[in-house]
Order: C-alpha cells, then structure tokens, then sequence
C-alpha cells in the first residue's frame, strides 16, 4: 500500500470506528437482533447454510455483539469474532466467551497461523468499507478473503437491501468472490422482511 493509501484507509477505518462504537454506545443491541423476527430467522438461514457438520476453525468478520457468534461458538472448534467497535467487541466477549475476540479493521487485518478457515461468515459489513476513495483497496479485499479459506471451505455472505439497486449492490459482492476463485453453490432471499429489509444470503466454497 501506498503512503496515500494507508492514509486513506486509516481515515475511513477512523470514522466507520467512531461511527460504530457512537452507534452501540447509546444502547445495547442498537440493530434489535434480540427482538425482531427478521433478525431471527436471517440468523437462522445462515446458521442452516452453513450446513449440519461441526466445523473446525471459523472467522466471523463484524461480529458486532456476538449474536451469530454464540450459534457458531456452539458449532466450531474455534472462532474468531472481528470487529472494528470495542464496545461491541466487549458484549461479543461475554455473549461468546469461547470465541476469540479481535478488535481489528478487516480492509488492513491479515490472519497469522489462524488460517485457513473451515468458513467465513460476513453478515452486513462489506456496504460499510465500500466507500469513495478506497476502491481499490476494498477491490483487493475478496482475493484476500477467498485465500483466507481452505480448499472446500465455506464463506457465507448475508447483506441486507431495499431495493432493486440495493440488491444488486449486494450481489456484486458474490460475483467480486467468484471473481476471485470461489464457487457459487446457494443463494437465496429468505421470507422475511423488516420494514421493507430482506436479505441477500449466498453461500460459496473454495475450490
Ligand atoms: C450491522 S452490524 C452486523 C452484525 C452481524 N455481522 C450480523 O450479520 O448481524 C455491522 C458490524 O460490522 C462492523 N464493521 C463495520 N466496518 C468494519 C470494518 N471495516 N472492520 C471490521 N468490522 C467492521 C461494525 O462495527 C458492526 O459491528
């Protein structure tokens, strides 16, 4: 990366920061994954997509407050729960106590001896480093994520949208993934809505 490029990068992780820990500082649970039947049932399209076998090693990129991270804690022999907030990263840590937490920006974050992973498992967080000014690092990130996985391994994406435009937008993410080596194999838009909100879920694996 260049000097310009890191700096860039640095202010978007800055306010996508303040942003987050501003956002789960007012109150707990500020998204109300708790208490809405579409959070429900998108947590549980993911937990089923990612099929019925234990997994091994699981990263879960903008785990937030440890929602999913709780149903993977069950599945996984180990879970890294990334997120950029500290103040969602600490709710994640007492939600999930088995899961490793790892406070980090996922555009710069590079896993050490952690990979591969049996899957990755990205819910409504891409749309927040999509951003003017650093494409072309956000256009590096899926090559980077794809290699993160084992041959076989499973990455679940899961976004929400509310349009036609948005959907589309969702599902530029699962063709930059092809793109970079991965293999489609489900992609569905569960029944349920909020407010307008469905979401997105593909399932892709490593070749
Ligand atoms: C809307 S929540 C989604 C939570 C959960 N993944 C889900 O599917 O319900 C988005 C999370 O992504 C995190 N996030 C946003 N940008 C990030 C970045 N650049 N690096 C790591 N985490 C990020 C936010 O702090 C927040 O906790």
């Amino acid at each position: 990366m260049s000097l310009w490029s890191e700096i860039r990068v640095a202010w978007q992780a800055f306010k996508t920061r303040r942003k987050m820990n501003r956002q789960f500082g007012k109150r707990e649970d500020p998204f109300s994954y708790a208490t809405t039947p579409y959070e429900a049932a998108r947590l549980a399209a993911m937990d089923a997509a990612l099929g019925a076998a234990p997994l091994g090693p699981v990263l879960e990129a903008g785990c937030a407050e440890g929602h999913f991270t709780e149903t993977l804690a069950r599945r996984s022999s180990r879970v890294l729960a990334l997120d950029i907030s500290a103040v969602a990263l600490e709710r994640a840590r007492r939600r999930a106590p088995r899961a490793v937490p790892v406070e980090a920006d996922l555009m710069t974050w590079e896993p050490r001896d952690e990979a591969p992973f049996d899957a990755i498992v990205i819910g409504d967080v891409l749309y927040y480093l999509d951003r003017p000014g650093v494409s072309a690092e956000f256009a590096a990130l899926f090559p980077r994520i794809a290699s993160w996985l084992r041959p076989g391994g499973r990455l679940l994406l899961a976004h929400g949208f509310s349009s036609e435009k948005e959907l589309a937008h969702r599902r530029s993410f699962r063709e930059r993934f092809e793109a970079a080596g991965l293999r489609l194999v489900s992609e569905a838009v569960p029944d349920a809505d909020r407010g307008g909100v469905r979401c997105l879920l593909s399932a892709l694996e490593k070749i």
